[in-house]
């Protein structure tokens, strides 16, 4: 079986047109699939429900199933899923939680009570990786854009996930910043990573196996 498995998946919001339209697709372990997509053609949307947030977080009318990892998505409840597929959300301002960097990246291992000396060997790496060393006490809040990014994707790959869905990871970044995340990308795909992005602009994709394209809710192969 596929680690991730999505067979006619069907979206609208309420009252609205379809967003996702009959969408199947299946990725391999360790595979980099970036699908690309215009403001608005449901990118967003299509991560919201590889991670389960949709359906459930606003009433839609959904069909379909996502299958992550073995595991029913949409029938599962959101804490399990989020034990087999990790997203880091467009906007870093709806993710980032904690007042300093370091608590921002050891968050989430403290929730899956790793012992502290373990949390702070793998945050000091971390942030050492992303060029944040410097900035361990800083407020989140307070960081650029691209910082707050990388603060997040940090905090997101520090788990060391199964599978992650990155919504724009490029989007607001500068190019040595750019840089520091295809690399963080690449050393997840030796480690058998699999890895779901959506980009608006496909320049930055270098690091895809394959690229599809999401087009009136439909995916498709070409441009
Ligand atoms: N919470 C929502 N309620 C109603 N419509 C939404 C909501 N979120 C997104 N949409 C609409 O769904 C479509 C796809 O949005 P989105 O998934 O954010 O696209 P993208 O990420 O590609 O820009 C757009 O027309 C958008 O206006
Ligand atoms: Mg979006």
């Amino acid at each position: 079986m596929s680690i991730i498995e999505v067979r006619d998946l069907s979206l609208a919001y309420e009252d609205g047109p379809a967003v996702l339209d009959g969408i199947s697709f299946t990725a391999e372990e360790g595979e980099a699939l970036v699908f690309a997509g215009l403001s608005g053609s449901g990118k967003t949307t299509l991560c919201s429900c590889l991670c389960g947030i949709l359906p459930r977080s606003e009433p839609v009318a959904f069909s379909g199933s996502v299958t992550v990892d073995c595991t029913d998505i949409p029938g599962t409840p959101l804490y399990e899923c989020a034990q087999h597929i990790a997203m880091v959300f467009q906007n870093p301002d709806d993710q980032l939680v904690c007042s300093a960097v370091e608590d921002e990246l050891a968050f989430g291992l403290e929730n899956l009570c790793v012992p502290p000396d373990e949390i702070r060997r793998r945050v000091d790496a971390m942030m050492a990786e992303f060029g944040l060393s410097g900035m361990a006490e800083s407020d989140p809040a307070k960081l650029s854009g691209g910082q707050k990014k990388l603060v997040t994707i940090a905090s997101t790959l520090i788990l060391g996930p199964k599978v992650i869905v990155l919504d724009e990871p490029m989007t607001g970044l500068d190019a040595d910043s750019r840089e520091l995340v295809l690399r963080a990308v690449e050393r997840l795909k030796e480690r058998g990573c699999t890895v779901v992005a959506v980009e608006h602009d496909l320049s930055l994709a270098s690091y895809a196996d394959r690229i599809l394209y999401l087009r009136d809710g439909k995916l498709n192969d070409n441009p």
